[in-house]
């Protein structure tokens, strides 16, 4: 796709770039895969890059709606200062190469204390040196930038895409110079009613370019896409495609180290699909013994390097089944945000092994919802390393508008940018569609079709979503039903339930409540929780927002639990107190929700405890 974009891009470029001002509102391109993108040809963007904020699109428009003119265009690679001298009576009233430096991947919130709650349009620039010979071709690929981004290379427009948690490439060769470059973003954190997520979520918007920058140089033909898998027949499944003029070529993939290998050749689309019997001394992945195998991609004119685990995840009446055998999942949910008292939501391996390792070695846990939407692939990754099992989602999140066909058109190239960025991590058995959204005919649809889309990009793995339950007073005694449409379009039914916290049930009382589900399906707690200020206790009241109130609710909900003869797992809500706009409770809250069971800064409460050393019996008697 991005081949035959730019070979129209340099034919109607001007017609596309005089147009460019009424551009419509864009949704998410056709991507690249470009799997393993980290390890291709090319050079790491991260750094220091100029910024300057724009809260008027005064970068893109003039006073009375047209394109912006010179003097404004914010992404031009024109050094200002040169040619204000060089032209005195020019007017230029921005900078950028004598603006503010910031180190890139980071959120905004941080480049300055006046920046912290900063909502809109900021301006990102870098120079960069690259040279590709004729037979190449280059690409810019962001690992994520929140919530939309127009890209431009060397003051040209190349692109924009929308959805904070993605990433996204445009191919740029045809505007690539030998030397000198100058990448320019135009980032912006605002989102509307139609946006996904909507403006209101229980989390920090974070805007900014969040996740790394690569420049990738790839043969003229390359492998953009290689997902490899264990299917349940015992057989090793290869999907490949290869993006190009040369598309049909003989493809060979191997696993050195078991001697492994199956060939094919890709057809004239260049894709290339194949099956070969799984080798026999093959160690399946699994969260106590996570198994990693090199896999090598190769074709005449490329080469693809993949760290793979292999399983099989699936659904057997109640049971959840790991590689054939029951599992329960000892989980915790996570956002996407580093410990420390003013996060950037910067994921390096450290900041994510910090969080993985508290799931792991100090709640015995084996689980991570990663909340709400698509995390780094860098955490990813690690949950393959570690051995933690992921939920993975899109923010399709309490109040979407069901009825935007843009809307679900940016939620269903989400969902599949994910999925074709993910789909090699063993770590990850559950896709989820939707949070806590209001049930409707519309939503119904809606999420239906992200399921189909899930069917469509990944057989392997299991379709759930967080939904919420109804409450009846039956003789007295609390049952709780699953009544939502949309369970008998799951695999796994996800319920968030805060009862004790939320609601009017007596936390003494949680205990009782009783749980029906005749849908004869896995239910995972998918949340609950309380919240507590770590620290914060009183010896003569148990108050909400103590840490003995959060510990006395998870003992209450925990024992509730036992009773549920169809669960098989729960990702209590949260690992760690985060930033959410929402929580404003002066003493308490300050800007953050407090269900973490660490706080911010990693402090653990009681109910961390209480939590570890259940999951610690859940591990010795399954
Ligand atoms: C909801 C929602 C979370 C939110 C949590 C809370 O269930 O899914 O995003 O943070 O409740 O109220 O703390």
């Amino acid at each position: 796709m991005h081949h035959i974009f730019k070979k129209t891009l340099a034919c109607f470029g001007l017609v596309f770039l005089i147009s460019y001002g009424t551009y419509a509102p864009a949704h998410a391109t056709e991507n690249l895969t470009l799997t393993n993108a980290s390890t291709r040809n090319g050079q790491d963007l991260s750094g220091l890059w100029n910024y300057s904020i724009d809260p008027y699109k005064d970068g893109l428009y003039g006073f009375h709606g047209s394109a912006a003119g010179t003097g404004h265009q914010r992404f031009d690679p024109q050094d200002v200062d040169i040619i204000t001298r060089e032209q005195p009576e020019s007017l230029y009233e921005y900078d950028l190469h004598r603006g503010a430096k910031t180190a890139i991947p980071s959120s905004w919130l941080t480049h300055s204390p006046e920046m912290r709650h900063y909502e809109g349009l900021v301006w990102y620039t870098r120079k960069f040196e690259a040279h590709i010979d004729k037979n190449q071709r280059a690409f810019l690929r962001f690992g994520a930038v929140n919530y939309s981004a127009k890209i431009y290379l060397n003051g040209k427009f190349i692109g924009e895409h929308e959805g904070g948690f993605t990433p996204f490439t445009f191919e740029i060769t045809e505007h690539l110079l030998d030397g000198e470059n100058y990448v320019g973003v135009g980032a912006d954190s605002v989102r509307t009613n139609d946006s996904v997520p909507p403006p209101v979520t229980d989390w920090e918007t974070y805007g900014g370019i969040t996740r790394p920058v690569r420049l990738i140089i790839t043969p003229e033909t390359f492998i953009d896409d290689a997902w490899i898998r264990l299917g349940k027949d015992g057989k090793i499944a290869a999907d490949i495609t290869l993006n190009g003029v040369n598309t049909s070529q003989e493809i060979t993939v191997s696993i050195p180290s078991l001697g492994f290998t199956m060939q094919g050749r890709t057809d004239k689309a260049g894709h290339w699909h194949g099956t070969h019997k799984a080798p026999k001394d093959m160690s399946l992945w699994s969260p106590d013994s996570p198994t990693l195998y090199d896999v090598q991609i190769k074709t005449g004119t490329d080469v693809l390097q993949e760290r793979i685990g292999f399983r099989t995840i699936e659904v057997k009446g109640e049971d959840i089944l790991l590689n054939g055998k029951p599992i329960f999942l000892r989980g915790i949910s996570m956002h996407e945000e580093e410990l420390g008292t003013n996060p950037s939501r910067i994921i390096t391996e450290a900041n994510a092994r910090a969080l993985l390792t508290e799931i792991k070695t100090g709640l015995n846990g084996n689980f991570v919802r990663l909340a709400h939407y698509p995390h780094s692939e860098i955490t990813t990754r690690l949950a393959d390393e570690i051995g933690i099992m992921v939920w993975s989602e899109i923010p399709v999140y309490w109040r979407i508008n069901w009825t935007n066909p843009e809307t679900l058109a940016v939620s269903r190239a989400m969902l599949s940018d994910n999925i074709k960025r993910d789909r090699n991590r063993a770590s990850i058995i559950l896709w989820s569609v939707g949070n806590e959204t209001p049930i409707s005919e519309p939503r119904n649809d809606f999420l239906r079709t992200l399921i189909a889309d899930v069917r469509a990009l990944d057989n392997t793995r299991l379709v759930t979503a967080a939904l919420l339950t109804e409450k009846h007073d039956v003789n007295g005694t609390i049952v709780a039903r699953i009544e939502d449409p949309l369970a008998g379009d799951l695999d796994v039914m996800a319920i968030n339930t805060y009862d004790g916290w939320y609601g009017p049930i007596p936390l003494a009382e949680v205990h009782e409540i009783i749980w029906e589900s005749d849908l004869g399906k896995p239910i995972v707690f998918s949340e609950l929780g309380a919240g507590a200020l770590a620290g914060f206790d009183e010896p003569d009241v148990t108050r909400k927002f103590s840490e003995s109130y959060q510990a006395e609710y998870y003992r209450q909900t925990l024992r509730m639990s036992k009773n549920i003869s169809a669960l098989r797992g729960m990702s209590p809500w949260i690992l760690k107190d985060f930033r959410s706009p929402r929580r404003q409770h002066p003493f308490y809250q300050q800007g953050w929700n407090r269900k973490g069971l660490i706080s911010e800064t990693g402090v653990r409460k009681q109910a961390f405890g209480v939590l570890a050393e259940h999951y610690r019996e859940k591990q010795q008697n399954p």
